[in-house]
Order: C-alpha cells, then sequence, then structure tokens
C-alpha cells in the first residue's frame, strides 16, 4: 500500500513523477502528494483524494530536475492534505515519504517533540522526517549516512524516500519488509515501489535487498548497508512491455485484464509437458524423494488468492493424495503450526508483498517448513524469501479487484498438483499428459465465454439494485462462489455471501427474502461424481421456494431446472470448472459495479497491494 516514486536526470521531474504515480495508484487512493527538487527550496504540493486532485491543484510548478511523488492508502492520520505525504522537517528543506507502518513512532516523536521539533500531521511518518532533519546535520550534511542511521532506530516495515534542498539532485531510499526498485536509466535514474512506474523509461532495474540504502544522482546509483558497507547491485531485465501497464481501449482495467486471462492461462500452462509425458516443473526444486516423503502441504494466502488456495486443496489432494491445509495468512502466525521438514508451505501472492503472507512465510519458515511461492512479481519479497518459486505469467495485473492472476494461480496449484502426482506414482505418465491437455484448452474455452459476454452483461444490470446477493457452490465450486462474493463485495458494495450448498440449510437460507427476490448464483458442479449436481439442483428447488431468484451457472448440456437465468460456460474436467466458472462472476462483479456508478479500478477503502498487517 502506497506507491513511492522517486526521479533524478535531466528532464523536468514533474512529467515522471506523476506518470509513475499513476501507474501506482492501484497501491492507494486516498491523497497525493510529490516534492521536487528545485535548489534551495524544495517545492512541495499535497491534496487529499485522487492523484487529479494534484494535478489540478499544480498550476505554476518550477521546472526540477529531481523530485518524489507519493500516492496514499492512510493508516496513521485520516486521508487529509495535512496527512498525504511527503512530510517535511521543520526547516522546509527535508521531504520524506513512506510505505509501511513505523510502529514506534510515537516514542520518536516524543523525543523530537522535546527537542523542539513542531509536528504538523497526525501521521507516524512525520517523525521520520524530522529525525532525519537532525542525523543529517550531525552527518554533515550526508543525507544517506542520515538514512543509515534514522532506519536502525526504526521499527516496522517501510519503503522511504527522502530528497534535501541542499543536494536536490541526490535522492536516497530504504526499504524493509516494503518494495523497492531501482530504474537505471541513461543519465537519468528512478526509483519506485513498483517497476511500472518507469517502465516507459527503462527495462533495466536493481532490487534492493532489505535494510538496503540506495542513493541516486542522474548518473550514479550506490547501495550500502546500515553500516555503510556498499553492496554489489543485482542488475534484472524487465520483461514486461509498457503496453500492458495501459488500459488499451477498454473502459477500465479489470475489463482489460479480465480479456487478458485467455492469454494469461495460456501463457502459465507453455511447454510445461515433456515429450515423454512429464510435467516440467523444475522450479519447484525438490527431488523426488523429497517429494515422495512429504506429508503435508499448508497453502497460506491471503484475498483472491486465497481462494486458488482452497482449490489447491480439492486439486493436489485428488491427484497426489496429499493432505493440504488452506490457511488465511493473516491467522497463520499466531498459531503453533505442526510443521515438520516434511512439510511443504505454499504461499500464494499476486504482488508477492502482501504482509500477512511474508509474515505467515517467515513463521512457517522458522519452524522448519520449506516454502514454495506462487508469485506474479518478479523478484518480489515474498518469492525473495521462500525456498523456490513458480512465477504465473498474468502480466502486470492493475485493476486492484484480482482476476487473470487468480486463473494463472490456480494453473500454477494444478501444474503442481499434476507434477506431484506423476513423481508419487498417483496417477500414470498417460493420465497426466491427458490432464495437461485438457487443460491447454482452457483458454480457448475462456475465450469463449468471453465471445458471448454481452448477454451476460445485459442480464446483470438487471440485479445492480439488490441488497443482498448469495452465491453456492459445492465442492470446488464452493471456493468459486466465494470468489464470485469476494468480487461484488469488493467493486459493486454489495452484501455479498458465498456459502457451501450443504450449509445453506445450517444458516444462510434464513437470509432469503421473498419480498425482496433475493438473487442467488449457484455454480453447478460439473459431473456427476457423488451426485454433487443433484444436490446443487435441490439446493437450487430450496431457495427458490422460499423467494429466490435464480441464476445458475452451469455446463453446457447439464440439465438444470429452477433457474431464472442460466449462464451457460464450455464442458471440462470437473477439477477445473473454477477456471471456467469465474469469469462469468467477474464480468457480473463488473458489470454491477459499473451500473451503481462505482469507482472500477480503484474501490474504496480498498489496495491492491496491502503491506501493512
Ligand atoms: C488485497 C487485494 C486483493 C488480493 C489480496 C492478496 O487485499 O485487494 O485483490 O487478493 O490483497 O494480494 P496478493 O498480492 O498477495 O495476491
Amino acid at each position: 500500500m502506497c506507491g513511492i516514486v522517486g526521479y533524478t536526470g535531466p528532464h523536468n521531474a514533474i512529467t515522471p513523477l506523476i506518470e509513475g504515480l499513476r501507474r501506482l495508484e492501484y497501491r492507494g487512493y486516498d491523497s497525493a502528494g510529490i516534492a521536487l527538487g528545485t535548489p534551495n527550496k524544495l517545492f512541495i504540493e499535497k491534496r487529499a483524494g485522487k492523484l487529479n486532485n494534484l494535478e489540478q491543484s499544480l498550476s505554476s510548478i518550477p521546472t526540477a530536475r529531481s523530485g518524489i511523488g507519493h500516492t496514499r492508502w492512510a493508516t496513521h492520520g485520516g486521508p487529509t492534505d495535512s496527512n498525504a505525504h511527503p512530510h517535511v522537517d521543520n526547516d522546509g528543506k527535508l521531504a520524506v515519504i513512506h510505505n509501511g507502518i513505523i510502529e514506534n513512532y510515537a516514542e520518536l516523536k516524543a523525543v523530537l517533540e522535546s527537542k523542539g521539533h513542531t509536528f504538523s500531521s497526525d501521521t507516524d511518518t512525520e517523525s521520520v522526517a524530522h529525525l532525519l532533519s537532525d542525523l543529517r546535520k550531525k552527518h554533515g550534511g550526508d543525507l544517506s549516512a542520515a538514512m543509515r542511521e534514522a532506519v536502525k532506530s526504526l521499527r516496522g516495515s517501510f519503503t522511504l524516500v527522502a530528497i534535501h534542498a541542499d543536494t536536490p539532485d541526490v535522492i536516497v531510499g530504504v526499504r524493509r519488509n516494503s518494495p523497492l526498485v531501482v530504474g537505471l536509466g541513461k543519465n537519468e535514474n528512478f526509483m519506485a515501489s513498483d517497476v511500472a512506474a518507469f517502465i516507459e523509461h527503462t527495462k533495466r532495474a536493481i532490487e534492493l535487498g532489505q535494510d538496503q540504502v540506495v542513493t541516486l544522482t542522474p548518473t550514479t546509483v550506490s547501495i550500502t548497508d546500515l553500516d555503510g558497507k556498499t553492496v554489489t547491485p543485482k542488475e534484472y531485465e524487465i520483461t514486461w512491455d509498457a503496453s500492458a501497464a495501459q488500459k488499451g481501449g477498454f473502459a477500465h482495467f479489470m475489463l482489460k485484464e479480465i480479456f487478458e486471462q485467455p492469454k494469461a492461462v495460456a501463457d502459465t500452462l507453455i511447454a510445461r509437458l515433456s515429450d515423454n509425458k512429464q510435467i516440467v516443473l523444475d522450479e519447484i526444486a525438490l527431488t523426488a524423494a523429497e517429494i515422495k516423503s512429504l506429508e503435508k502441504i499448508v497453502v497460506i494466502a491471503c484475498g483472491t488468492a486465497y481462494h486458488a488456495g482452497m482449490i489447491a486443496k480439492y486439486a493436489i489432494e485428488k491427484w497426489a493424495k496429499i493432505s493440504v491445509e488452506v490457511e488465511i495468512a493473516s491467522e497463520y502466525r499466531y498459531r503453533d503450526p505442526i510443521i515438520n521438514k516434511n512439510t511443504l508451505v505454499i504461499a500464494i501472492s499476486q504482488s508477492g508483498e502482501t504482509m500477512d503472507t511474508l509474515m505467515a512465510l517467515r513463521h512457517a519458515k522458522a519452524a522448519g517448513a520449506r516454502i514454495l511461492a506462487i508469485c506474479n512479481t518478479n523478484s518480489s519479497t515474498i518469492p525473495r524469501e521462500s525456498d523456490a518459486v513458480i512465477y504465473t505469467h498474468a502480466g502486470p495485473e492493475i485493476a486492484v479487484a484480482s482476476t487473470k492472476a487468480l486463473l494463472t494461480q490456480i494453473v500454477a496449484v494444478y501444474l503442481i498438483g499434476l507434477h506431484l502426482a506423476q513423481v508419487r506414482s498417483q496417477l500414470t505418465d498417460d493420465q497426466v499428459a491427458d490432464l495437461y491437455n485438457e487443460m491447454l484448452e482452457l483458454p480457448g474455452k475462456i475465450e469463449q465465454i468471453l465471445e458471448t459476454v454481452e448477454p451476460l452483461r445485459a442480464l446483470t444490470r438487471k440485479f445492480a439494485d439488490a441488497n443482498t446477493i448469495l452465491f453456492l457452490g459445492r465442492n470446488i465450486g464452493y471456493p468459486v462462489a466465494l470468489e464470485g462474493a469476494l468480487k461484488l463485495k469488493e467493486l459493486a458494495y454489495i452484501h455479498a455471501e458465498g456459502f457451501a450448498g450443504g450449509e445453506l440449510k445450517h444458516g444462510p437460507i434464513a437470509l432469503i427474502d421473498s419480498v425482496s427476490a433475493t438473487p442467488v448464483i449457484a455454480i453447478l458442479p460439473a459431473g456427476h461424481e457423488h451426485s454433487l449436481d443433484e444436490k446443487m439442483a435441490s439446493n437450487i428447488q430450496e431457495v427458490k421456494a422460499r423467494g429466490a431468484r435464480v441464476i445458475v451457472i452451469a455446463e453446457e448440456g447439464a440439465n438444470v431446472v429452477g433457474a431464472e437465468y442460466v449462464i451457460r460456460i464450455p464442458v471440462t474436467n470437473p477439477l477445473f470448472q473454477p477456471i471456467l466458472a469465474t469469469v462469468p462472476l467477474q464480468v457480473f462483479a463488473y458489470e454491477i459495479a459499473v451500473a451503481r456508478g462505482s469507482d472500477v479500478d480503484q474501490p474504496r477503502n480498498l489496495a491492491k497491494s496491502v503491506t501493512v498487517e
């Protein structure tokens, strides 16, 4: 949460800063601000509200060759002009921006106030501006040395970037448990929370390690640890295309990302079966002996990624016959997990920066588990701290509500399930090859759903006034129901809940209200295993009898009775159904949100990358 960008180079800094902030707005958007490095004086402007508010207030901007910018998701202090970043020292010459939480800010503030500093915001960040100011003076005007010393006395998670009017072309940054990447340009350098901020200017990037301080000028990059020891930078090439981070003619990033799903799924699946029918998944970095001795898998994740974890349980247990537990990451680390060296922990995260998932990962690692990450963001913290990583190939996901990243996470867990099943001899090579080949048909099937999406959009608008919408699923359709409800809550701010069909009679059925004809969306399980489709058919009758309006998602050819509307999806293996059934639910939530006038790409109170606990 919170987007950070810094620039130093030959051009007028305002342009790369505002462009960068626009790309990072997904990280938070309740206020925004910039500090431009003009000699002897900083130009500072900050505003509550979205980036547009800041832009509109920028009338007479001085020419500056460096600057820092911030887009905020409030933690300490409400979203007001004064709490917006940057925060400055009492001389008005040093400015700092921050992503994360300074846990000991109250202690720092008390000490600084006793030394005569006066504060003008309710934020934790402002204490860092005052602290840096004192330390910079102590270090004879060396901002990098001040940053190194300041960080030693900070607790919490943070990325901090600072600039001082006396050295306007120098930008200093540091990170601990929050992201910061450096972009290497020609006679210009950048730093940002995410490469998306500078991808238009350079594809050369450096990943910054924990507690490393980076100092940028237009022509130099120096990185040290907190003791000032030089660190050799690890440079890498960004493979994302700048155009991937643009809307490309779609009304919203979310709609564009929904339509990118066939490609995202295909890219994640590509070249995963060898000629001799073996799943190719070397990144898992486990020997055959280690795979055979696995006793348990624990999946940790948050939000939508947690639903991918639930789907993993059905697929991996069925194919590989290993017990899978799925845990909400924020709960996991407050237990004493039963883990040993034969436990594999899978951390799923689109951003690779979610603090709850990272903390759960560390907890599991400390308890002796081996960690495998499934992640969409190269070189982010979660893969870096894991023993192994499988990257999904969704490309940059900008809309706050996750769509294509989820589908690729599900593909990744299927690949893991098939690989483990093959190595543990639970499936034959032919069975594995058949399942893989069936997966290869999924992109085309998603395409088919998207080609016929217009009637679904029209149907959806009929439900835009609903106060409550319920989602029912069974078996692997249950996490799909949870995801459908989550999307609707996030985007349309409608009360929505997902239930396992069997649980209906144990409470949720009381929510069906015949007066308002509560809409219920039921996902009809594929195939006839355990007569699940018949059991769901009974659930449909039960809610209908109590006045619900029922929409059913069912595969082509399935017999559906009692539904007011049926949304058809192509036939596939029952375990692959989530990849298809999720798509109409994404469109449903999107369309209702649009009809209700919600901000689809930036829903209220949310942020895409949640880097606080
Ligand atoms: C936030 C986002 C969700 C996302 C969750 C996990 O809450 O709003 O869309 O599913 O974080 O994010 P991750 O990056 O770890 O997948």
